[in-house]
């Protein structure tokens, strides 16, 4: 399954934490890469990067000005969209079809999304119907789609790579 990221409406410093952490949840757990809008400096990128190249894997970071565009290209080459919010269908009640789809673009938000996003979405998903936040939302969709099969995927070309412990910190480092 190829799960892309686009997390829309990045309000400038003030949201800089919340979308490196969207970022690094997006790839740690299973999707491929993310899309991101409103973004003026690279730092968010580098931060992203840098952790691949220590960590592992071919997970991408893309800043983009136009995200409607992107949303229709995506289905006219036969993928679906995600959008995730309170208001949608509950998870539970659509995981199943899901995980039948290849392509699945799915798309956060930052402060209120324009009313396209719900229009355009082939699913608009709601993580429980209560507000709460992007990251959380994200990463409970992932993990309904992978069934927490992605936390045993292993990262390609690591430098860094834990040993899992009962205690302390084990790494294993490969030059
Ligand atoms: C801080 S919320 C913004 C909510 C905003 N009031 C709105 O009307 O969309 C940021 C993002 O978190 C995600 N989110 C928050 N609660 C959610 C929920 N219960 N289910 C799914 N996604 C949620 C949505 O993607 C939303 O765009």
């Amino acid at each position: 399954m190829n799960i892309s990221v686009l997390r829309i409406g990045h309000r400038l410093v003030r949201d800089d934490r919340v979308t490196t952490h969207a970022a690094l949840v997006a790839r740690a757990f299973g999707a491929d890469m993310i899309y991101m809008t409103g973004i003026l400096d690279g730092s968010i990128n580098d931060t992203v990067t840098s952790v691949s190249k220590r960590w592992g894997g071919r997970f991408n970071v893309k800043i983009i000005q136009d995200w409607k565009s992107l949303a229709k290209a995506w289905k006219k080459e036969g993928g679906k969209v995600a959008h995730l919010t309170m208001y949608g269908i509950n998870i539970d009640d659509i995981a199943e079809r899901l995980r039948k789809e290849s392509k699945i673009l799915v798309i956060i938000g930052a402060e209120k999304v324009p009313q396209e996003a719900y229009d355009l979405a082939d699913y608009n998903i709601a993580i429980g119907n209560q507000p709460h936040s992007e990251i959380a939302a994200l990463a409970i969709f992932l993990d309904r789609i992978f069934t927490g099969k992605q936390f045993k995927r292993t990262f390609a070309d690591a430098n860094l790579k834990i040993v899992p412990a009962e205690k302390g910190k084990k790494l294993q480092e490969n030059k």
